[in-house]
């Protein structure tokens, strides 16, 4: 496994690969892998000649009051992970080279950065865009793999993907749980013991929301309903939002279908977790 820091390195060598004719599956993140990278990994080894990991805790999409100072890094256990899962190249680049002095270029996709994570982390998608669409041009992604926990951020990745003719696959892979149900996130490192506990109330929320669903209530507000009084019980939660959109345009609706998101992001103390479910299918 090649570690490959340096930005032009990283993009002559994906040239060259291209050259031969090797096609490169690329799985970005921001590092402190859990299972649910290492499934993408997995998945990614399949798609692809070369397997690329990114590790870069993306500065521009953290707002000011948000934890990039804290956000969790433990860079020789993501390599022994990588290296696990197949991963031929891991590429780290520096804040200061993917931001040098002078850089003024950022990609944005409306509509659909308006509401959920968008509404409450203002220019947190133009973050994510811009640093995605120089990941892919760096490492001549030909198809790139990402969770559907950030169900808004794949969503974001595929339109940015088509309306920039990007020639890459944009794949969304399946929310990996804990075994009692919370999302696994690299943000659950912050978690208090009665925190964790208390984060239980987001996949709980999600399934009795899919309980009603499945006896057939389809009222948007009645679900939604449904869904806040799950997480009411729980003391230590507080809600961002929690609502339910159409999958595809995430545009809000009254009559919930197959299909239908239900998102939601609830602070347990200090921390931010997102969840989601599409109703009709399979937690
Ligand atoms: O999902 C993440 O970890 C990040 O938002 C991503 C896609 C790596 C961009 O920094």
């Amino acid at each position: 496994m090649n570690i490959i820091s340096n930005i032009e390195e990283m993009q002559q060598t994906a040239l060259s690969l291209k050259r031969q004719g090797k096609t490169v599956a690329f799985v970005p993140t921001m590092g402190y892998l859990h299972e649910g990278h290492a499934s993408l990994l997995r998945e990614g080894r399949k798609r692809g000649d070369i397997l690329v990991l990114s590790i870069f805790v993306n500065p521009i999409q953290f707002g000011k009051n948000e934890d990039l100072d804290s956000y969790p890094r433990d860079r020789e256990r993501d390599c022994r992970t990588a290296e696990a899962c197949g991963v031929d190249i891991v590429f780290t680049p520096d804040s200061a080279a993917m931001y040098p002095p002078g850089f003024q270029t950022g990609v944005t996709v409306r509509e659909l950065t308006l509401p959920l994570c968008g509404a409450s982390r203002p220019g947190h998608f133009d973050g994510v865009a811009t640093v995605v669409a120089k990941l892919f041009s760096i490492v001549q992604a030909d198809v790139a793999l990402f969770g559907r926990k950030d169900y808004q951020q794949l969503a974001v990745i595929r339109r940015m993907a088509a309306d920039l003719n990007l020639p890459v696959q944009v794949l969304g892979m399946p929310i990996i749980r804990e075994a009692d149900g919370l999302a696994m996130s690299s943000r659950n490192s912050y978690l208090s013991p009665a925190e964790r506990q208390g984060a239980l109330c987001l996949s709980r929320a999600l399934v009795r929301v899919k309980e009603r669903y499945a006896a057939g209530e389809r009222s948007a507000d009645t679900l939604k309903d449904v869904a806040l009084a799950a997480i009411a019980q729980e003391p230590l939660a507080t809600i961002d939002y929690l609502e339910l959109r159409d999958g595809a345009t995430l545009e809000p609706l009254q009559t919930a279908d197959n299909g239908t998101i239900l998102a939601l992001a609830v602070k347990l103390g200090q921390t931010r977790l997102i969840d989601n479910t599409l109703l009709g299918e399979e937690l």
